[in-house]
């Protein structure tokens, strides 16, 4: 019998930008139970539900043991009854019921498949399934008219959903560099979301260009996107104004009337770094990355074609090797952002996620320390000023907050 004087009851800061979260913790068991939970209702469009089963699950990521008891969990922030009923579910029985239906359901399993689509969103994938698709065939057969992303998705379905490794996030990163200096000497990138945190893989990689003189990266995204293109590298490519989050969160962005394009959705196509492709390719590999076109050109001796997009390159046999059941490239999905030096440690702060990190920082700022914070700047509402900084140590100081290092970032 166990004294329950003697069970260790734990205890962690409200916000998940207090606590320093691994990306190894003590109840994968029990977080991924919920953050199915929290999938599963974004999948429904309903954000908040989701948001309230992603902080359940960072709660127990950041617990310093496995839970053993539910009196251990007595006092600990965002776990309602809902989470609490699922935990209890788990310790008893060793799975949640709840759990393994919604893994079951048809629904979640459509919603999960066509959302899988690179540019296909819960609303959108809802839709389709009151029209009776439930999978990428039925879509296919449907005959409804795809976007520009979507039809890339659907195109690239495959590709998308391999995990991209850090060795292929580094070989984009040389890409992405060359790109970068090649339009803009003195010119920086740095590699930004998960693999920043040190994550081994991810779903896509993320980079954050900027340049030290500011101003000079005005115009940077469209000829780094040129360039890209005209070397074939780019199989889809969507530059935006970034407006994420911005409109609902107060004066978190500095006036400016200069519409900068600054974000970029893209999907590189990578050269495969196979062994007995670069003894093939041993000497276009020696003076750096060969291009695709060079890659293609070479080997089969065809006619380079200047579009990656068209069907004829990104499906035709000679390009993608069907007949001989291996391809020299894939898709990979890759995020670029410029951003001027004086919004950097905002931007790269706000681009190294995780996202629920992210969001906990800025309800962090709302709420205790009524100011708003964006990815380009930080605004005082007491003080009516934007706060600078040149480091993120400096914005963690402004909030208030202990310096979490982007490995601890992991919530
Ligand atoms: P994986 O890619 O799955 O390995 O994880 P990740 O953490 O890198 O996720 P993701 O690439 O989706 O996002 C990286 C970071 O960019 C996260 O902090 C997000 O909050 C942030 N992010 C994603 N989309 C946007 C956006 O539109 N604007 C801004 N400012 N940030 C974004
Ligand atoms: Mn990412
Ligand atoms: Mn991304």
């Amino acid at each position: 019998l166990v004294d329950e004087t003697e069970v260790e009851v734990f205890s962690v800061p409200s916000y998940a930008c207090q606590r320093r979260t691994t990306l190894d913790n003590h109840n994968n068991v029990l977080a991924h139970a919920l953050s199915l939970l929290a999938e599963n209702a974004e999948l429904e469009d309903e954000d908040g539900r989701g948001v309230a089963f992603r902080r359940a699950a960072a709660v127990l990521k950041a617990l310093p043991k496995p839970v053993t008891s539910m009196m251990q969990l007595r006092g600990l922030p965002c776990l309602g009854d809902h989470c609490l009923r699922v935990i209890k579910d788990i310790l008893e029985t060793g799975t949640s019921s709840e759990v393994e239906a919604t893994k079951q359901s048809e629904r979640y399993k459509a919603l999960k498949v066509l959302t899988g689509i690179f540019g296909v969103g819960a609303k959108t994938a809802a839709r389709w399934i009151r029209d009776g698709i439930h999978t990428l065939q039925q879509l296919r057969d449907s005959g409804h008219t795809l976007n520009r992303a979507q039809q890339a998705g659907l195109e690239h379905y495959e590709d998308l959903h391999q995990q991209v490794t850090k060795a292929e996030a580094d070989t984009i990163g040389e890409i992405v560099e060359r790109a970068v200096v090649s339009v803009l000497p003195g010119a920086q990138v740095v590699l930004t979301g998960g693999f920043r945190r040190g994550k081994l893989t991810g779903h896509d990689v993320d980079f954050l260009i900027t340049h030290p003189v500011e101003g000079r990266e005005e115009g940077l995204m469209p000829k780094v996107v040129s360039w890209l293109e005209s070397q074939g590298f780019l199989l889809y490519q969507k530059t935006t104004r970034n407006s994420y989050l911005e409109s609902n969160d107060g004066p978190a962005r500095p006036a400016s009337n200069i519409d900068r394009f600054e974000r970029c959705l893209s999907i590189f196509k990578l050269i495969k770094e196979d062994k007995h492709e670069t003894k093939q390719l041993g000497k276009l590999s020696e003076n750096g990355l060969e291009t695709p076109e060079d890659t293609c050109s070479s080997l089969t001796h065809v006619q380079t074609d200047p579009n990656p997009a068209t069907p004829s390159c990104a499906k035709g046999q000679i390009h993608s090797g069907e007949d001989t059941g291996h391809r020299l490239w894939r898709a990979v999905r890759v995020d670029l952002v410029v951003s001027p030096i004086s919004q950097f440690a905002f931007a790269l702060l706000g681009w190294t996620g995780s996202k629920l990190f992210e969001r906990e920082l800025r309800r962090w700022a709302g709420y205790e320390k009524a100011m708003s914070l964006s990815s380009h700047a930080l605004y005082d509402n007491n003080q009516s000023r934007y706060l600078r900084a040149t480091s993120e140590e400096e914005i963690f100081a402004h909030l208030g907050l202990e310096y979490i290092p982007p490995s601890e970032r992991n919530a």
